[in-house]
């Protein structure tokens, strides 16, 4: 077998490998995302991640979903332009989709529902998106059907499962997943060519060359709905913002969890911090990072 190279991420490798942003910058530097998701029942995921990739940086942020849904969303994501998709019984569905070769990457499944003609924008996704993909929570749910796509994928594809999203795409027991979290996702990203972020107490990024990094930041405060949508939100925001998908998806996995470790120690605790809270959390922590 070939030399495991497995590194534990922290906070000075985040500062050590974050983009820095010059003076003479200006947004179209800082890539421009469309990210997809939402549903009439689940509108606060896609907000939030939504929030929390410009929150991290991105330049420009298109937010495509059930146009239902767009009046609520925007009142909590004002910097962030629409792509109105056709949606059934408050889902969106794959008949209308974004047009992808305007974006330098994007994001799709949180708060997606599980609409069976959802499948359909996802597959779109792999095969046009024309740089890095992320796939979060019900995107991951469609994307187990289409597996063999990613391996047509030449760019970066980042997925973030959760242990039972993993068992899922896997149709690996979750008691296997939680002994061998790191044999099992190396498997994986180099079975299919893939980035992923296998999230939990502690979160192993792997690539796809079976490099591994290990975030051990966060806290049980983080054991709540939204608080996966947020990180999908940082993460993507510093996919846009670095060629390097490894370093990338490392920083965010210790921004995010570290945000929430920051506002435990001052004005939360672990009960009643709320993703929500993680969102706005995230400018102390860029302003001690960078
Ligand atoms: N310690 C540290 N970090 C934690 C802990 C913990 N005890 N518990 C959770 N986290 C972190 C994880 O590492 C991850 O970053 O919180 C985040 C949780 O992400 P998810 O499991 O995706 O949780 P959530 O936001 O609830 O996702 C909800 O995902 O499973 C789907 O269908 C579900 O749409 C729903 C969505
Ligand atoms: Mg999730």
């Amino acid at each position: 077998l070939p030399e495991v190279k497995r590194y534990l991420w922290s906070v000075k490798d985040v500062k050590q490998t974050m983009p820095k942003r010059v003076s003479h910058s200006h947004k179209g530097k800082h890539g421009k995302g469309v990210m997809a998701g939402g549903s009439y029942y689940m509108p606060g995921s896609i907000a939030m991640a939504a929030r929390a990739a410009l929150r991290s940086g991105t330049g420009l942020l298109t937010i495509a979903t059930a146009e239902s849904i767009i009046p609520s969303v925007t009142s909590y994501v004002q910097e962030a332009t629409f792509s109105g998709l056709a949606e059934k019984e408050g889902m969106i569905t794959g008949q209308a989709t974004p047009e992808l070769s305007k974006y330098d990457g994007a994001a799709i499944g949180m708060g997606l529902g599980r609409h069976e003609e959802a499948g359909g924008l996802v597959l779109h996704m792999l095969q046009e998106c024309k740089g890095p993909l992320l796939i979060d929570a019900d995107g991951l749910y469609a994307l187990k059907s289409m597996l063999n796509a990613l391996k047509n994928r030449s760019l970066p594809t980042v997925l973030t499962p959760h242990p039972g999203e993993f068992a899922y795409l896997t149709g690996v027991p979750i008691q296997e997943i939680l002994q061998s979290p790191f044999r099992l996702s190396r498997e994986f990203a180099s079975a299919y060519g893939v980035h992923l972020v296998l999230k939990g107490p502690y979160t192993i990024i792997t690539a796809p060359d079976g490099e591994q990094r290990v975030d051990m930041t966060g806290n049980a405060g983080l054991a709540k709905g939204g608080s996966g949508d947020v990180l999908s939100g940082v993460l993507f925001g510093m996919m846009l913002q670095s060629e390097n998908i490894l370093n990338a998806l490392s920083n965010g996995c210790v921004i995010h969890g570290s945000t929430a470790d920051f506002l435990i120690q001052e004005e939360h605790s672990k009960t009643d911090l709320l993703a929500s809270d993680l969102v706005e959390g995230l400018s102390r922590t860029f302003r001690t990072f960078s």
